[in-house]
């Protein structure tokens, strides 16, 4: 974290996000009270802009938050010892209807996970994202010129000469995700070279084949490249990008040596890199360590797993791209072609309903329940429930020790921009005794090489065996497979994500290398 906040030192951050890091609510008593960020990126950076009094834009939803806002839509955080400004941005009912569950969710969520049949598109999904697009757009240029105002002109980067000469300012942007295609590109009409725009795509850029059919498609390329640095998780994302780039934008060039795209009117270079994003692997590996003795004994006595069996577990966002209906058709599969398995093993999982506003959501809740229905009755017997799902919320120490005490961790997205349910397991897993089956559509699976137990979701018998094997493996390979898995886990965690992100945004002299080594 030093490292990133030296970085930034002489730097103003603006953070845009959809969703936001502090979230007002109303307690029992009327009370207004406040959401905390309960892990990932949004833990991960909060640290970073309290250090940097920078600003944070997001979706700001909901009565207590305006209650909570001042006039300028703004609300100091953290509440006990306030930091940076949270610059809210108002979503009316049908913004939220076409702008994130229409044109965000049920257009480039399936296409960029190459799911064209899941695509619903609308022209008014595409006009509100565009209009949402310049809200947020707005609100970051009211506060680069802000902070363009407070900024004495004088004030020297440290070791910066490469960044003086190509910026005039000295705001950092970083959009987060695919929710902001063209903010970029409105921040910039308006700005010009007065700040530095950095952005995160944090899901699968797709194969040219797939994305031609994005309805404005050459347009969100346009958007994006108004940043300085466009980043992904794994080189191939980056390739599929310039591959898109080269051949929907005539106007575009994209040199495949250095990674970098420069459109014909614009003053300035985009350059893509591979960033590998990773977890906050000591916060996990502290949370797994603070059950007390006897957690695991008695969460199976809670849910009703015998002692002498092993145990899976699947923990899941309910998305149709994480292959929850697949994965189940492989357990089924496995017990019923080696049926030796029949009670020594339970199956865990834990899914969090998501986007329930979108039919494709809810179908594939009634899909999961009834595949676990069917495997629990076919294959179940008094003393045995192959699969227990969990509705039960569960804290980060019951979640995390849940990772730790399970012999085996499946992830089988169908595509998955990185997949940190994988990273978070192997944190967990500090006696190294589990074992990982990973989804080869995973960006995780090019991070973890071989250790992991890779598996093609869609191949049911294959997956079925390797599902097998895994249950089988013994304890030495076991803890070697995890020793080497958690070995890059550590090396590639949250904090050096995010200094490498920084480092390579305000290094603009820096020939762009996507061929990190992942
Ligand atoms: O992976 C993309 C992502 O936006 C994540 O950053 C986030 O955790 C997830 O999807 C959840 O999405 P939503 O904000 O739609 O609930």
């Amino acid at each position: 974290l030093d490292d990133v906040l030296s970085m930034l030192d002489a730097w103003d951050l603006v953070v845009v996000s959809n969703r936001q890091p502090y979230r007002h609510t109303y307690d029992a008593d009327g009370e207004i009270a406040v959401d905390r960020p309960a892990g990932g990126l949004t833990a991960g950076l909060d640290p970073v802009v309290q250090e940097t009094d920078g600003t944070w834009v997001a979706w700001g939803d909901g009565d207590a938050d305006r209650e909570a806002s001042d006039d300028a839509n703004s609300v100091r955080v953290p509440p006990e010892d306030p930091a940076y400004t949270l610059k809210r941005v108002w979503l009316s009912e049908s913004d939220v209807a076409d702008y994130y569950y229409g044109f965000s969710n049920r257009v480039l969520w399936p296409l960029c996970h190459s799911l064209e049949e899941k695509i619903t598109f609308e022209d008014r999904h595409w006009e509100r994202y565009r209009e949402v697009n310049r809200k947020f757009a707005d609100s970051v240029v009211d506060t680069i010129e802000s902070n363009t105002v407070d900024t004495d002109s004088s004030v020297e980067r440290a070791d910066s000469d490469a960044i003086a000469e190509t910026v005039e300012g000295d705001t950092v942007v970083w959009f987060q995700d695919y929710h902001f295609g063209l903010a970029p590109r409105f921040v910039r009409e308006s700005i010009g070279d007065e700040a530095l725009l950095s952005q995160f795509w944090h899901i699968p850029w797709p194969e040219r084949e797939v994305f031609r059919d994005c309805p404005h498609g050459a347009e969100l390329l346009r958007g994006l490249l108004a940043n300085d640095l466009l980043g992904f998780h794994i080189p191939a994302y980056c390739a599929n990008f310039l591959d898109c780039v080269s051949t929907m934008l005539p106007e575009a060039a994209a040199d495949w040596e250095d990674w970098t795209v420069s459109l014909a009117d614009a003053e300035h270079t985009t350059r893509l890199r591979a960033f590998p994003m990773g977890v906050d692997t000591d916060r996990i590996a502290e949370h797994a360590a603070a059950p007390e003795e006897g957690f695991w004994e008695r969460f199976r006595a809670d849910y009703g797993i015998p002692d002498d069996q092993q145990v899976a577990v699947g923990i899941d966002r309910l998305d149709y791209t994480k292959g929850i209906p697949e994965r189940l058709a492989a357990i089924e599969h496995l017990l019923e072609a080696h049926p030796n398995w029949r009670g020594e093993f339970t199956y865990i999982q834990k899914a969090t309903p998501s986007r329930t506003e979108i039919p494709e959501y809810r179908e594939l809740g009634r899909r999961v329940d009834r595949g676990i229905e069917r495997i629990n009755e076919r294959f179940g017997t008094d003393e045995w429930q192959p699969v227990i799902e969990i509705d039960d919320y569960l804290s980060e120490e019951a979640l995390y020790g849940l990772c730790r005490y399970s012999d085996l961790a499946i992830v089988s997205s169908l595509a998955d921009g990185m997949n940190l349910v994988a990273l978070e397991y192997v944190s967990a897993q500090i006696d190294r005794t589990g074992v990982l089956l990973l989804s080869e559509r995973a960006g995780a699976d090019e991070l973890l090489g071989d250790a992991a137990v890779s598996i093609d979701p869609t191949d049911t018998e294959t997956f079925a065996s390797r599902l097998d094997l895994a249950l089988s493996m013994p304890d030495e390979e076991r803890r070697r497979r995890m020793t080497a898995l958690r070995s890059v886990v550590s090396e590639t965690n949250i904090q050096s994500w995010m200094a490498d992100v920084f480092e390579a945004t305000l290094t603009l002299d820096q020939a762009a290398d996507t061929t990190t080594d992942v």
